[in-house]
């Protein structure tokens, strides 16, 4: 499935794209960028960084988050994601990669990810139902 992309999912995905080529994969071989549109207008991209553990690999997305807050602080909004692997395959964000991103992501953010046809653009709420309803007090 090609969906058509709006220009600014289009430049995420590219820069993702870009992320990707940094990719620490040697167990997988499996190259993955993210890129997020933060609210104050910032990008920032992430990449996957295995470890021969396995358990301990981080995925694009989850490094992405981190350098958002690491580079402007905790109070970011993440606007828009795009995930790309340069693998040629499906991979939408594994369910702890968005259980992070439920964190900072508005629900209404357009996620964009790989599918077998093409990508796919889902909002964050379809892809996490009541994954920004949690609230401790
Ligand atoms: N991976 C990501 O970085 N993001 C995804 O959305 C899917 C999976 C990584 C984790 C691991 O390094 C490799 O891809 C294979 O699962």
């Amino acid at each position: 499935m090609k969906e058509s992309t709006d220009s600014g999912l289009e430049e995420l995905l590219g820069l993702a794209r870009k992320a990707a080529e940094n990719s620490y994969s040697p167990y997988s071989k499996f190259r993955v960028g993210a890129a997020l549109k933060l609210s104050n207008g910032e990008t920032v991209t992430g990449t996957n960084v295995e470890n021969v553990s396995y358990g301990l690999t981080i995925c694009a997305e989850r490094a992405a988050v981190v350098r958002a807050i690491s580079q402007f602080g905790p109070r970011i909004r993440v606007a828009a994601a795009a995930i790309v692997n340069l693998n040629g395959q499906a991979s939408p964000p594994c369910g702890a990669c968005r259980q992070v991103l439920a964190e900072f992501i508005e629900p209404d953010a357009p996620v964009i990810f790989p599918v077998e046809s093409g990508t796919r653009t889902m909002a964050f709420s379809e892809l996490l139902p009541l994954g920004t309803e949690m609230k401790l007090k």
